[in-house]
């Protein structure tokens, strides 16, 4: 993994119960979680709709903990100074919305927020290559987006071993979007991944979302 921290779960409040989403926030707090990861869709750029800043807004309240908001939405600029006053720390966006993903990268550094590109499954992990300087994170999607509970497309980190010294070398977090649970978490370990998202295997009825963290925690081998 990258020196710049121990890997971290980031639950995405998708899978969570909004009419508990304080509590199940706390929850979360409790298990010592640090980030929580706002899965933003405009039902455009992906055929699913969730929230937008306003329920960002009502989260930062609720929460001292970092916000990424991952950006599923066409035209993300017009939207990048709401979601950044609303209280989102960092902001992910996807290369193909951008109308420059130079200048997108830059506004959001502008409006005082960090940067990330994400990319899909079916895209080149090198594409993201001549925006290094610029990107403080970079998020692997692991299902194609859209939708919680979707299952791990195996293949997806294959590219990124020689990809990972330049990423190092950039400081660039790296994160995983999709079908992380308890199964698919012990193979991912040897890949130097340092944040992985994970939406249905934290928010669901068999256990409390700290349980879910908690366990979560343990498949992680931190090297
Ligand atoms: C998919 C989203 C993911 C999703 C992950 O478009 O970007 O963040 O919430 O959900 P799980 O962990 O259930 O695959
Ligand atoms: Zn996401």
């Amino acid at each position: 993994m990258s020196k710049l921290m121990k890997p971290q779960i980031a639950p995405s409040v998708l899978s969570a119960d909004f009419s508990q989403l304080g509590a199940q926030i706390d929850s979360i707090v409790e298990a010592g979680g640090e980030v929580l990861h706002l899965d933003i869709m405009d039902g455009h750029y992906v055929p699913n709709l969730t929230f937008g800043p306003m329920v960002v807004k009502a989260i930062r309240k609720m929460t001292d903990m970092l916000l990424e908001a991952h950006l599923m939405i066409s035209e993300p600029d017009k939207y990048l100074k709401k979601f950044i006053s609303a209280g989102a720390d960092i902001v992910l966006v996807h290369a193909s919305t951008c109308a420059s993903v130079t200048d997108t990268l830059d506004n959001i550094h502008a409006l005082g927020a960090k940067a990330g590109l994400v990319v899909n499954p079916d895209e080149d992990l090198t594409i993201v290559k001549p925006y290094l300087e610029q990107m403080d994170q970079l998020l692997i999607m692991s299902v194609f987006p859209g939708f919680g509970g979707q299952t791990f497309i195996p293949g997806v980190l294959d590219h990124l071993p020689k990809l990972l010294p330049l990423l190092h070398e950039h400081k660039i977090l790296v994160e995983i979007d999709g079908g992380i649970n308890l199964h698919t978490l012990p193979g991912l370990n040897r890949f130097g991944i340092d944040r992985f998202v994970a939406g249905s295997a934290v928010f669901n009825a068999s256990a409390t979302p700290k349980e879910n963290f908690l366990n979560l925690l343990t498949q992680i081998s931190h090297k």
